[in-house]
């Protein structure tokens, strides 16, 4: 049995006729930067989303970067996010010379504790990441309005949650802004790099357009010092192309996540994900626990018969090199440190079939050797 982890080269099979044609189009255009398609993307992903305003930029740590930038961001400033995730969110903090302040996740769903974070805020506070991680949504709700009672920004940290919905809202239209990855392994992925911001808010869109571009909008009218971080085109056609479908593959991981539980229902000595019962998650990757030693056997086992599994992610924030200086110490978010001694992510992509995952549950079942009744 062989089974991927990435259903991205499948994917490229299914828009690959139309998106070498927007290629050939891009190039006999001689636009090869901005032009058509992105604009053409930016405008369907905001309607998508359901948000006024749709920004491609160069991948998703930009888009967070750029967008605390935008809202004005910098040193002197805190900005609060959760423990367990990838490094690219508290990267975009550090990188705007504000102090990334850390916070546990729930237990259960993994996703940020919205109770410390209210506990950590100090007049300091200038914005809130919420990360929407592994494909479910952070309920945000009343969380968003009590942010902005305090003028707190609340950013979505959406680029595991391409299409993920919660009360019928999409994930990027609830706080002030929404940053996607459209990395090739994410929901909606790109054939190389690329990232979008989707707001509401017009004046922080201009802001963005201005910083992802040299500082203007206009060539050689330069309002702030910028960057260059803008989606590429033939990047922008294929992500417009697959936007198409999206909803059909979210419906599709949701269905693989059910086999998963079907077939690895009874099985006690592995716990499977909360989905809290929800429409909002798109299982942007299927995340079980396995304590003790058992999670190294299960994945030795897994990778001797051809199942790659993955670790997201090894370390906590807090206890990486990287990030040693928040002084932060072993023990201070010990949701987020138990978890990542036991996750394992489980092959979750467009391409997985129903006897995959029970072949797959079937060699867990084995490892672990305990099945209840
Ligand atoms: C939660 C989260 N935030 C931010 C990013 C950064 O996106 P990119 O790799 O496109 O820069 C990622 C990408 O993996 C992510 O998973």
């Amino acid at each position: 049995m062989k089974v991927l982890f990435s259903g991205s080269s499948y994917e490229y099979e299914l828009i690959k006729e139309q998106w070498l044609a927007s290629v050939e189009q891009i190039a006999k255009r001689g636009v090869f930067v901005g032009g058509p398609p992105v604009a053409s993307f930016e405008n369907a992903y905001a309607a998508y989303i359901g948000s006024k305003h749709g920004i491609g930029v160069g991948n998703g740590t930009d888009a967070l970067i750029l967008t605390l930038k935008a809202l004005g961001v910098g040193p002197g400033d805190e900005v609060i996010t959760v423990a367990n995730t990838f490094i690219a969110t508290v990267e975009a903090i550090h990188h705007t010379g504000a102090v990334p302040v850390l916070v546990d996740c729930d237990p259960d769903t993994f996703l940020i504790d919205l109770e410390q974070v209210k506990a950590r805020v100090t007049e300091r506070t200038k914005a809130v990441i919420a990360v929407h991680l592994y494909g479910q949504m952070v309920d945000l709700e009343s969380f968003a309005a009590w942010a902005e009672e305090r003028n707190i920004h609340v950013i979505e940290d959406s680029a595991q949650a391409a299409g993920a919905v919660l009360r019928g809202k999409k994930a990027g239209s609830l706080g002030t802004a929404g940053c996607f990855s459209f990395y090739p392994d994410k929901n909606l992925g790109a054939l190389g790099d690329g990232g979008g911001v989707t707001t509401s808010n017009d004046d922080l869109a201009v802001r963005i357009k201005q910083l992802r571009n040299h500082g203007g909008e206009i060539k050689y009218q330069h309002e702030v010092p910028g960057f260059n971080s803008r989606l590429d085109p033939i990047q922008a056609a294929a992500l417009e192309l697959k936007l198409a479908y999206l909803d059909e593959w979210s419906a599709i991981r949701r269905n693989i996540a059910a086999m998963y539980e079907h077939y690895l229902g009874d099985c006690t000595s592995i716990r499977l994900p909360s989905s809290r019962g929800d429409e909002s998650h798109v299982f942007h990757l299927y995340v079980v626990r396995i304590d003790g030693d058992g999670r190294e056997r299960v994945r030795k086992q897994l990778q001797k018969q051809g199942v790659l599994t993955a670790i997201q992610y090894p370390e906590p924030i807090h206890l990486t090199k990287a990030f040693s200086h928040l002084n932060c110490a072993q023990g201070d978010f010990p949701n987020a440190e138990q978890a990542a001694g036991e996750i394992l992510s489980l092959p979750m992509n467009i391409t997985v079939k129903e006897e995959e995952v029970a072949g797959i549950a079937g060699i867990i079942t084995g490892c672990l050797g305990t099945i209840g009744v």
